[in-house]
């Protein structure tokens, strides 16, 4: 199946279902690309700075907690590597400290890849960088053909898109590959209130609003639907107790959509709701429970001064 026609497939499948939805994957086209860079640099949205800190000042500590052997190369995976700002504190600690790694980047996208490769490659000379494109879930078993020690990095929340059931399965995946005592460090974004959280589902710039109608205009060019994107809003909610930020896409009135490269035409109610992504918010018990069984445990905690975002340094038992 070609990239188009999983597309196809995802789409037809969420917009036939009741309630209707549609994958966050596919927020992240070139446009959907930019829209988050811009998301990130946003006052609403605190994530990306709570987590800059704590890779800002405790890196060290961080590093401390790893437990590494500086006479044995490992390699650090970076699943979803972005713009590697939060990283680039990390390798610097790392470097200072003479450990010995190779960087291994993996990001669906190839522009992100090459951005951060060239951005350490300066930042950093003689590090040995090795991207490798593609979905994380998918190029996972590659990535452990060597048997090198390895450190694996998963911040940014970028768990929270994951419905808890997933995100087990996909901890518990890189479990299987790692070895005794080896750690992965997880960044999430902390349960906190809905004060908090909502406004930066919620901006006032409507920078997020873009980003989600993003994928109306996607589906308009890349599968010839005729979305009218002024009948649709963004309309995002936050409970504190259930603690998941979750956003939609809501007609504003009774219509219909046609999406060509189908050949169907999806009925939509007035205020029927597109679901479009959750993101959830976690703490000890609710991380806990997710790893269950996943053969990995919370050896330590790193939280930024506000106390809004978490980095779990995880170890396999
Ligand atoms: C990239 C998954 C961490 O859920 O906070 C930001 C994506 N969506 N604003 C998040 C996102 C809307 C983001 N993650």
């Amino acid at each position: 199946m070609t990239k188009n026609d999983t597309f196809l497939k995802d789409v037809n499948a969420g917009l036939t279902n009741s309630p209707k939805f549609l994958s966050s994957h596919y927020f992240y086209d070139k446009a959907g690309d930019e829209l988050f860079q811009q998301i990130m640099n946003m006052p609403e949205y605190y994530l990306t700075n709570s987590e800059l800190e704590i890779f800002r000042d405790q890196s060290e500590e961080i590093i401390a907690s790893l437990n590494l052997d500086k006479n044995v190369e490992f390699e650090l995976i970076e699943l979803g590597a972005g713009d590697g700002a939060k990283t680039q504190h990390l390798l610097k600690a790392l470097r200072e400290n003479n450990y010995n790694f190779k960087f291994i980047p993996v990001d669906i996208s190839q522009n992100s890849l090459d951005v951060i490769s060239g951005r350490f490659e300066n930042l950093f000379p003689n590090l040995e960088i090795d991207p490798k494109q593609g979905d994380y879930f998918q190029v996972l078993d590659q990535l452990f053909l060597s048997d090198k020690p390895k450190v694996i990095l998963f911040i940014g929340s970028n768990l929270g898109n994951m419905e808890d059931q997933i995100a087990t399965n996909f901890l518990e995946k890189i479990a299987q590959h790692l070895k005794h005592g080896e750690k992965l460090i997880l960044g999430v974004d902390l349960k906190k209130s809905a004060e908090i959280v909502l406004p930066a589902y919620h901006d006032a710039a409507g920078i997020t609003r873009d980003f989600n109608l993003n994928l109306l205009k996607r589906m308009n060019r890349e599968l010839d639907a005729d979305f009218n994107l002024e009948l649709f809003e963004h309309a995002p909610e936050y409970t504190e107790e259930e603690g998941i930020a979750k956003s939609y896409l809501k007609s504003t009135i009774k219509q219909e959509v046609h999406v060509k490269e189908l050949n169907k035409t999806f009925h939509f109610e007035k205020d029927e709701l597109i679901h479009t992504e959750i993101s959830r918010k976690y703490d000890d018990k609710i991380l806990g429970s997710i790893l269950n069984n996943s053969g990995l445990k919370i050896s330590s905690k790193f939280l930024d001064t506000k106390k809004y975002f978490a980095d779990y340094i995880l170890t396999k038992k």
